[in-house]
């Protein structure tokens, strides 16, 4: 039972669920989740209708994120609401997917072990950060306006700018704890008054961008936004994948888990922008240059967050009309987008060109970076650019398209 005094109103049942009623385990993830809420100064909680919790790959979170999950598993912790997974250190379905890495008997097990215990509590394992193309919106009902707790950055940042979906950035064991006592705080982005914009960001000329500019995109806003609210963005994305990137991109550099975009965003800005701030292409074209290989790569990576069937089809494409290339390419996606890949003969398609498909992990959160220090990676996600770049691997930004250019034989 959680004794004390709490300053946020509670409901009857939240009462009940706080003294122990539906458990210790329940008892204590709610008081968390209302402390946290209590420091950010929320009135209340709410309901959640769904939760992804990320932070669930044993390279990010060791043996004490195991003894932590493990934990609340023993106490008899059950998901009280529908909860998916994010990517995990390795491809489930095969350990050897990932470019120069072997794994240990002990490392294996102390995943295994992550995985069992969330399973136990009742986890969709779909091992993913896009559960937006795994079907789950669909599959749970989620549509604008609903609030989940989502834990996985970019995903928090498509849920609400694309879907308007309402989620704040939970970090890993909060997603957990929101998991477990089906709430979530009252605060943030749930809040209708905070998701209206005051200071729109205009790109000039209106040039239509691929998923390497709007990537780009997203970290120059990251840099310039200031300021709790979210920022408003008058840009043109080719397509789904770039605004994937772009999300992306803007949760990598920033906290801002939303953006208002310009006729993607399902709801009302509302009238209080105050700034309009112009960024011009020629700035954008610049940033990508410099961070464009110069010279032959060894890994073309392609996939972080992980790929849409779109992506795939480009991809295939472009490698088809390409020849041998001598870099090796490397495509993370989800099982359920490589499952409809497979079924339009694109899995093929992209193995006859050589690529390594990697399902339910990335080169970020598996152990890639140890084992590859010094290998130069081109990938067309401002996220792996920044990730891999911080671990220590040589790493550049460059396009689809762009590929045939970096190491043929
Ligand atoms: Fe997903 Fe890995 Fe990138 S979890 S967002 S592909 S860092």
């Amino acid at each position: 039972m959680v004794c004390g005094v709490f300053a946020l109103y509670l409901s009857a049942e939240e009462e009940r669920i706080l003294r122990g009623f539906e458990g210790e385990a329940r008892a204590r993830a709610l008081e968390v989740i209302v402390r946290v809420g209590e420091a950010l100064g929320a009135s209340r909680l709410i309901e959640i209708k769904h939760a992804h919790i990320s932070g669930v790959s044993y390279e990010n979170i060791g043996d004490f994120g195991v003894e932590f999950i493990e934990g609340f598993r023993a106490l008899g912790a059950r998901f009280s609401v529908p909860t998916s997974v994010n990517p995990v250190s390795y491809d489930v379905d095969d350990l050897s997917s990932i470019p120069g890495v072997t794994f240990e008997r002990s490392y294996v097990e102390a995943q295994e072990a992550i995985v069992r215990a969330l399973r136990d509590m009742g986890a969709d394992l779909i091992f993913t950060c896009t559960p937006y193309y795994a079907g789950i919106p669909e599959v749970y009902g989620l549509k604008a306006g609903d609030h989940v707790a989502w834990g996985e950055s970019s995903a928090v940042a498509y849920a609400n700018s694309v879907l308007g979906i309402r989620t704040n950035r939970e970090g890993g064991p909060l997603a957990l704890m929101a998991a477990i006592a089906g709430r979530t705080y009252y605060y943030g982005m749930h809040v209708e008054g905070e998701r209206k914009p005051t200071i729109s960001y205009v790109l000039e000329p209106r040039v239509v961008l691929d998923e390497v500019e709007a990537g780009v995109l997203g970290e120059l806003v990251a840099r310039m936004h200031v300021g709790e609210r979210p920022p408003h963005v008058v840009a043109l994305f080719e397509g789904d994948s770039a605004l994937k990137e772009f999300l992306a991109a803007l949760g990598t550099v920033s906290d801002i888990a939303m953006a208002h975009i310009h006729n993607i965003t399902p709801e009302n800005p509302g009238d209080e922008i105050k700034e309009v701030v112009k960024i011009s292409y020629n700035m954008l074209e610049e940033e990508l240059r410099e961070k464009m290989p110069t010279d032959e790569v060894d890994i073309v990576y392609i996939g972080c967050p992980h790929s849409s069937l779109e992506e795939l089809m480009k991809l295939a494409k472009t490698l088809e009309g390409t020849g041998t290339i001598k870099a090796r390419i490397v495509v993370s996606t989800s099982r359920e987008v490589y499952l409809k890949a497979l079924k339009l003969g694109l899995v093929e398609r992209l193995r006859r060109a050589k690529a390594n498909i990697v399902r339910s992990s990335c080169l970020i959160v598996s152990p890639f970076a140890n084992h590859n220090r010094g290998v130069k990676v081109a990938t067309n996600s401002y996220k792996a650019y920044h990730y891999l770049s911080r671990k220590g691997v040589k790493a550049y930004l460059t396009r689809i398209s762009y590929i045939k250019h970096l190491a043929k034989t």
